[in-house]
């Protein structure tokens, strides 16, 4: 098991690396030159069987886009299906991977809307990229930033969305003011993402692996609504779309600290861990 860095531009650096490597395969990166990423990062190479990042889109989303959106997916949830996004609304993505939830929102707000993704892996900007000039979509922008200090004015967006990307910040009060400021008054902030119902063991947050696998990073529900509200968020909704196992749990990363707990505190876990689709407004 690798520990989790206490400093947090070491903790951006290890995600960085783990999400170039796990996304080797997609970007088309020879077998030789790519790193090792079976576990530790929010899914395995496929769209299939991972607990986390499978079955999130419809088949009709899926038609519409690169197959190499889809295997790029990453995410836990599918938050633009959820955000009511409306034509001509402006949409930013917080860490758009392989862009798949950015060039869904661009259908969704059409011609006369626009979407910006902003990640800080070149690895995972580099195949966004491929995948929006093979849909053939315009009102699209791939920024290079972190999601920390976000590359936008102040109001500039109408709605934020994110895919399973807050729980891996280790800054998560920082994120929900960026995306406060970049909200226009009145924005929605739309967000999917691993939440846990009850206390993290510290054996798991400790887990670099775990924290990569989007388990470590989680917040409590409480812990997400004071951080919300303390940004400036009203009308902060929670609901829970998907409930993971203790063995799904171990499967996305989280195996080493998993097995150093007792059966009680195993036991403890059990569904605690869940995707939940994140709603607020800012007034
Ligand atoms: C779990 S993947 C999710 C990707 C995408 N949202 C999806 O659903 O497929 C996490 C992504 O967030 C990016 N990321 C993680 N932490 C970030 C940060 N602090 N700033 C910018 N991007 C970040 C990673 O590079 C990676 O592309």
């Amino acid at each position: 098991m690798t520990t989790r860095p206490a400093d947090d531009e070491q903790l951006r650096t290890l995600v960085q690396e783990r999400y170039t490597q796990s996304i080797a395969v997609v970007s088309g990166q020879p077998a030789q030159e790519r790193g090792c990423c079976d576990s530790g990062c929010c899914t395995s190479t496929s769209t299939s069987g991972d607990p986390i990042t499978s079955n999130l889109y419809s088949e009709t989303e899926l038609n519409g886009l690169p197959i190499a959106a889809a295997l790029a997916s990453r995410g836990c949830g599918n938050p633009t299906a959820l955000a009511e996004l409306h034509a001509g609304e402006k949409v930013l993505d917080l860490g758009s991977g392989g862009g798949i939830d950015v060039l869904l929102s661009a259908q969704r707000v059409g011609p006369t809307g626009f979407a910006y993704g902003l990640d800080m892996t070149d690895a995972m900007l580099a195949v966004a990229e491929r995948n929006r000039v093979e849909s053939g979509v315009e009102n699209v922008k791939f920024l290079k930033g972190i999601i920390e200090a976000i590359p936008l004015p102040e109001q500039s967006v109408d709605a934020v969305i994110s895919n399973c990307v807050i729980n891996l910040s280790a800054d998560k009060g920082q994120v929900l003011r960026e995306a406060y400021r970049v909200l226009n008054a009145g924005g929605r902030f739309s967000v999917s993402d691993i939440v846990i119902q009850g206390q993290l063991p510290e054996v798991i947050q400790k887990d670099m692996e775990a924290w990569a696998g989007c388990i470590a990073g989680a917040l409590e529900e409480e812990t997400y609504r004071r951080l919300l509200t303390e940004a400036g968020f009203t009308a902060i909704e929670f609901e829970v779309t998907r409930r993971y196992s203790v063995q799904e749990v171990a499967e996305s990363g989280a195996s080493a600290s998993i097995a150093a707990l007792s059966q009680v505190e195993r036991d403890e876990l059990e569904s605690k861990f869940v995707s939940a689709f994140i709603r607020a407004q800012k007034p």
